[in-house]
């Protein structure tokens, strides 16, 4: 089995002596697909994250990781430009304008004839591939044509757009074809496989039938290509077994006491991103404290904004408007011992977003448009007590399984607030009826189930449900 994306699953480290190591990152597409790797003599291809550096295959934890070079203009062009300045705005409802460039295009097509390349190299006869996300959607066409003869998956971790936003690529029909070169093309949410059919009906006039769609080869023959929801999920067991730790439970004791332990503490965690809606959720914070509907002596916003394509104009726009809008808020509301917003500008170990999860009454997550959303399972899954409270928006892809959650439209700052209320005033019957639901909801689909029900479609395991995706 081979796994391409766009990152490796390890960071590479310098120490203040030059001394070089490579540390796993604790995501949960590794933490799922380790095992299988490691069962199948697994290789893993992908970026270091580093430009302008070749580093030599390794092992790490029993999977070969088979690093893929690129230059300082390639991070540019195909990373910075291609994937997170047309891609991923596009894909995600043009919340920002996408930015389109021949010349981000073109580095696009070579960064990812050298993934599939890589990949060719690495898969043994008869392999399964798994390739992931939105930064190499034409990997699965170009290794079949390098490799007809293995089995090739892919999965988008985003949101796939309606057909009037993503009809507006200059590249949608090479980008629509190079998915096509997979077996089974995988999404978040039945939305979003039924976003990705109707373009392919639109722009090449297949047939599509249920979640198959019908792609004519040269000869005639027709090949069957899956495309279907497989929502993603979190390493459920490893947040719970975190949760139950004393140190970690003595350390959310302490963030309650360091912010003055307020009646509620609300919580958000995010990648400083456009499209999480941290804007809205701070307007409607500030109007209930202007308003007197709530009080900084009482609750206290926490918000983890963790730094994230700091060289995209966009973001760069981003941190500047909500550091305003922090700035502004606390200059306004707080008091000289009690800040309304603590900002945290900054990436955490796993331990303390637990710690803060635990520490949280009250989980705000208010993306405009988001593939799944893993913090709102992440917090679901850490409330081993049946306690607190998760506002979810429903442009998550989470909120089609977490329905016991305070669903907003986070566009309706007037119901946002609403929400915000009935949150921290809900009575601790009703918060254990709510939580107790999302809990079981969210254990019975962990990154691992999900891993297997996408590769047991892949090699054939798993029957392809009828019905219009
Ligand atoms: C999203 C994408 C991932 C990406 C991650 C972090 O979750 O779906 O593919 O790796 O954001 O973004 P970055 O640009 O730092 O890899």
């Amino acid at each position: 089995m081979v796994v391409v994306s766009n990152r490796l699953p390890v960071d590479h480290e310098v120490g203040p002596d030059g001394t070089q190591r490579w540390r796993t990152s604790p995501g949960g597409l590794v933490t799922a697909l380790e095992p299988v790797m490691r069962a199948a003599d697994g290789a893993w291809i992908g970026w270091t994250g580093v430009a302008d550096k070749e580093f030599e295959p390794f092992e790490n934890d029993g999977i070969s990781i088979v690093p893929v070079p690129l230059s300082g203009e390639e991070v540019e062009y195909y990373y910075e430009g291609f994937s997170n300045d047309t891609l991923w705005p596009l894909y995600h409802d043009v919340i920002a304008p996408p930015s389109f460039h021949r010349e981000w295009w073109d580095s696009y097509l070579v960064v990812n004839r050298r993934f599939a390349e890589a990949a060719a190299r690495a898969a043994a006869f008869g392999a399964v591939v798994w390739v992931h996300d939105y930064q190499l959607q034409l990997v699965p066409r170009m290794l079949r044509e390098l490799r007809p003869d293995l089995v090739i998956g892919f999965f988008n971790h985003i949101p796939f757009p309606p057909y009037g936003i993503y009809s507006q690529l200059p590249w949608r029909k090479q980008i629509l074809d190079g998915l096509l070169g997979a077996d089974v093309v995988g999404f978040q949410r039945s939305a979003d496989a039924g976003n990705f059919t109707r373009a392919v009906r639109r722009l090449f006039g297949y047939t599509t039938r249920g979640a198959v769609v019908e792609v004519p080869g040269d000869g005639g023959e027709v090949r069957r290509v899956v495309a279907r929801n497989f929502p993603v999920s979190i390493d459920v067991d490893s947040f719970v077994q975190l949760a139950k730790r004393p140190d970690i439970r003595a350390r959310a004791r302490e963030i309650r006491e360091g912010l003055g332990n307020p009646e509620t503490v609300m919580l958000g965690v995010d990648r400083l991103d456009y499209t999480k809606g941290i804007a809205h959720r701070l307007k409607a914070f500030g109007e209930l404290l202007a308003q007197h509907r709530l009080s900084v002596e009482d609750v206290t916003l926490v918000q983890v904004a963790s730094p994230s394509r700091e060289r995209v104009g966009p973001y760069m726009a981003l941190r500047d408007e909500i550091e305003l809008q922090v700035g502004r808020l606390n200059g306004d509301q707080s008091t000289i011992s009690h800040t309304a917003i603590s900002y945290l500008h900054q990436a955490y170990p796993r331990e303390e977003m637990v710690a803060f999860y635990l520490a949280a009454d009250v989980m705000l997550v208010t993306a405009l448009r988001d593939g799944m959303n893993l913090v709102a399972k992440e917090y679901v899954a850490c409330r081993v007590d049946n306690d607190g409270v998760l506002v979810l928006s429903e442009f998550a892809g989470s909120s089609d399984e977490l329905k016991q959650a305070l669903l907003i439209n986070p566009h309706d700052i007037e119901g946002l607030k609403d929400a915000i209320v009935t949150a921290i005033e809900m009575p601790p019957a009703e918060r254990r009826r709510r939580m107790r639901a999302l809990r079981k909801k969210v254990q019975e689909n962990t990154v691992s189930d999900w891993s297997a029900s996408f590769l047991d479609t892949l090699t054939g395991r798993a029957t392809v449900p009828a019905g219009i995706p």
